[in-house]
C-alpha cells in the first residue's frame, strides 16, 4: 500500500458519498462530524458498485440486493435482503445470495493534510 492523495476535503459530499479513483481502485469517501472514511466501491456479493446506494447513519446499502456496510470500517451489517430496492422473502434471499457468506468490504483510514485527503491505497 502507498500513501496516495484521494481527494480534496471540499470535494466530499456532506450528506452522501463521493466516488473517487486512487491507486487503481474505485473508492467511496464519506465524512461525518469532520472525520473522513473510505471503502472500496465494490460490493463483495457480486462485485457491483456501491456508490449509488442509500446512506443512513454511517451505513451504505447496496442498490442491487440490499447488503449494508459501515462506511468507515467496511463491516457488513446486513446481507442480501432485496432486489433493486424491493424486499425479498427469506427463501429468495438464499437463492439471490448465491451461497456467498456475508463479507466486509476493504476500508482505508483517511488522513487529512490541510485541504488534501490521503489514504494508504
Ligand atoms: S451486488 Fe451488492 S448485495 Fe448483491
Amino acid at each position: 500500500m502507498t500513501k496516495t492523495k484521494i481527494a480534496n476535503s471540499s470535494d466530499i459530499s456532506a450528506s452522501g458519498v463521493t466516488k473517487v479513483s486512487a491507486g487503481g481502485k474505485s473508492l467511496i469517501v464519506s465524512q461525518k462530524d469532520g472525520k473522513y472514511c473510505a471503502i472500496v466501491n465494490k460490493c463483495p456479493h457480486l462485485g457491483l458498485p456501491l456508490a449509488k446506494g442509500k446512506v443512513a447513519n454511517g451505513v451504505i446499502t447496496c442498490p442491487f440486493h440490499g447488503s449494508k456496510f459501515d462506511l468507515c470500517s467496511g463491516k457488513n451489517t446486513g446481507w442480501v435482503d432485496s432486489v433493486m430496492g424491493m424486499s425479498a422473502p427469506g427463501w429468495a434471499t438464499k437463492i439471490i445470495s448465491a451461497g456467498k457468506p456475508p463479507t466486509d468490504v476493504e476500508s482505508f483510514s483517511v488522513s487529512p493534510e490541510g485541504e488534501e485527503l490521503f489514504a494508504d491505497v
